[in-house]
């Protein structure tokens, strides 16, 4: 009795929360620091499969000194990347967006209407990991009045942020959004990171959740962080919107 009591109670019935689509990853081959062919993309697909991903919103960096990507290189990208999953017989949902380092240049684009968003007008923005961006919340403020809302990629790898957390307490009143990277809760990138990410989690910050999956450790991070318990932790003090977009 006392068996069957304990299996009534165990795992049979505890569904495990989860998200079947990623928003962030560099999966169109040669055009940033993400895959550098398109084996390397299809191979990284593959695991994004095996791990139970339906949906991938891929985000090559839109990086004026780095990587002076275009909408139609994006775009082009997508067309050739898609076509290889078919000749593969790969099935996965796929669109592009961008992850946008804000500079003056990205705010032409805003300007323009010309950002390549995701779900509901979403733009996913990165920021110097060293030191505070200057009239952050005036572009922010014109992002907006845009039409856009701003989804700050991984909140937790800025280390200027760690120490003052009211700055991200900030950005959430400026209606900012933020991206959590799974890897970051295994400490793939470094102590400090994992640490702000807990703290993130903890404080039911998150509002997406991204693998940021440039290669195939990243992958390899991902699913470990998705079996660990930390993993189920961020939907029970989270709303996470991956699957509605
Ligand atoms: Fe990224």
């Amino acid at each position: 009795m006392i068996t069957l009591i304990k299996n009534l109670f165990s795992k049979q019935n505890i569904e495990i929360p989860t998200i079947s689509t990623d928003i962030h990853s560099h999966l169109i081959p040669g055009i940033d620091d993400g895959a550098k062919t398109m084996e390397a993309s299809v191979e990284m697909i593959r695991s994004f499969q095996d791990q139970g991903y339906t949906k991938l919103i891929t985000t090559p960096h839109i990086m004026s000194h780095r990587f002076p990507n275009t909408k139609d290189v994006l775009e082009e990208g997508l067309v050739a990347l898609k076509k290889e999953l078919v000749s593969q017989n790969i099935e996965m949902e796929i669109a592009v967006a961008s992850e946008y380092y804000l500079d003056e240049t990205v705010m032409e684009l805003v300007e323009k209407r010309e950002i390549l968003s995701f779900g509901e007008n979403y733009m996913l923005f990165e920021m110097s990991y060293v030191q505070p961006l200057h009239h952050l919340e005036e572009m922010l403020f014109k992002i907006e009045v845009a039409g856009y809302t701003p989804v700050l990629a991984h909140p937790e790898r800025y280390v200027y942020m760690h120490d003052d957390f009211s700055k991200y307490e900030r950005l959430k009143e400026k209606g900012v959004l933020f991206q959590l990277n799974i890897p970051s809760l295994g400490g793939y990138y470094s102590k400090p990171v994992q640490k702000a990410a807990k703290r993130l989690v903890d404080a039911g910050m998150v509002d997406m959740l991204g693998s940021d999956a440039h290669k195939m450790t990243h992958l390899h991070a991902l699913k470990k962080v998705r079996a660990a318990k930390i993993y189920s932790s961020i939907f029970t003090k989270n709303t996470i919107i991956n699957n509605n977009l």
